[in-house]
C-alpha cells in the first residue's frame, strides 16, 4: 500500500477513535468566555461545530490513536528531527509539551535539556500514563506530567522557555482560555512553537479540520497577545510558527 493511502487510512482510524474516546470538552468554569465562540453544524466529519474566529474546532484524538503518533515512519514523513533542531533548545530550558499525547516529542526533547525539564501536559490521563510508564522504564529524570483542564494547562507562571504545540492546538475546545494561560507561563524570553499541518497545501493528506492556515494561526495567537516571530519553513507538511509575547 502506498504511504499516502496508509496515511489516510490511519487518519480515518484515529478520527474513529476520537469519536469513540473523546474526553469531556465542556467547561464548568464560572469565568467561561462562551461569547468568544459560536455554534453551528460541523464543516466536516472531523469538526465539532464549535467555531473560534471563523475556525471549526476539531475533534480530540483519542488515546487509542497513540500508536499512530509513535509510528516508525513518522520521523521521515514529518521530519520531526528538523522540528526539534529548529527550536535550538538550551540544556537548562524548561519546555512545556502541551497536548503531549504519548510523549513522542517529550522524550526526544528531555535528553536535550538535561539541566532543565519537560512538562508533558495533556487532558487524557491515559496518554500521561503512557509517558509515566516509559519514563520509569527508561529512567528519565526530567519529565513531569501535568493533567490539564480544557481551559488551563496548569503551568507555572513566568518560567517556561519553550511551549511546543504539535498537532494539538486545533483540538483545543477553549483555545482562547488555554493560550491566555500559556502566555502567562512564558519567561520574559519564552516562545511558543505552533506546529500544524498546512491547510494551504491540498497535497497534505490530513483531514481538513486537523489543518490550519498561517493567517488563521496568527489571528488566533494575536487574540491572546502573542506576536509572530517567524514561520520556519523547514518541515515537509507542517507550519512551524514561532510566537512571543508582545
Ligand atoms: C494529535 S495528538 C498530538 C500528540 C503529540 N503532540 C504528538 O504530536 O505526538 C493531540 C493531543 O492533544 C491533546 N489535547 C487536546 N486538547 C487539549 C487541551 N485543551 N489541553 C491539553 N491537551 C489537549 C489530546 O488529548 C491529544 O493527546
Amino acid at each position: 500500500m502506498k504511504s499516502h493511502s496508509l496515511y489516510l487510512l490511519l487518519s480515518a482510524a484515529i478520527l474513529f477513535n476520537a469519536c469513540a474516546q473523546s474526553p469531556q470538552t465542556q467547561s464548568n468554569s464560572p469565568q467561561t468566555t462562551d461569547s468568544l465562540y459560536t455554534f453551528g453544524n460541523p464543516t466536516s466529519a472531523d469538526g465539532t461545530g464549535k467555531f473560534y474566529l471563523g475556525r471549526d474546532i476539531a475533534q480530540v484524538m483519542g488515546h487509542l490513536g497513540a500508536g499512530w503518533l509513535e509510528r516508525s515512519e513518522r520521523e521521515e514523513e514529518e521530519r520531526t528531527d528538523l522540528l526539534i533542531e529548529a527550536l535550538e533548545l538550551e540544556s537548562d530550558d524548561v519546555v512545556a509539551d502541551i497536548g503531549a499525547g504519548s510523549g513522542y516529542f517529550t522524550f526526544r526533547m528531555s535528553s536535550l535539556v538535561p539541566q532543565g525539564k519537560v512538562l508533558a501536559v495533556d487532558i487524557q490521563p491515559e496518554m500521561l500514563r503512557m509517558i509515566e510508564e516509559k519514563e520509569q522504564k527508561q529512567q528519565v529524570q526530567n519529565i513531569e506530567t501535568i493533567l490539564s483542564t480544557v481551559e488551563n494547562p496548569m503551568l507555572p507562571k513566568d518560567s517556561v522557555d519553550w511551549v511546543l504545540l504539535v498537532d494539538a492546538y486545533h483540538e483545543f475546545s477553549h483555545p482562547y482560555e488555554m493560550m491566555s494561560q500559556v502566555a502567562k507561563s512564558l519567561s520574559p524570553t519564552g516562545k511558543v512553537a505552533l506546529v500544524e499541518y498546512r491547510e494551504e497545501d491540498p497535497s497534505v493528506p490530513i483531514k481538513p479540520r486537523h489543518k490550519m492556515t498561517e493567517a488563521q494561526a496568527v489571528k488566533e495567537m494575536e487574540a491572546v497577545g502573542l506576536e509572530l516571530v517567524e514561520n520556519k519553513k523547514v518541515l515537509p507538511q507542517q507550519h512551524l510558527i514561532i510566537f512571543q509575547k508582545k
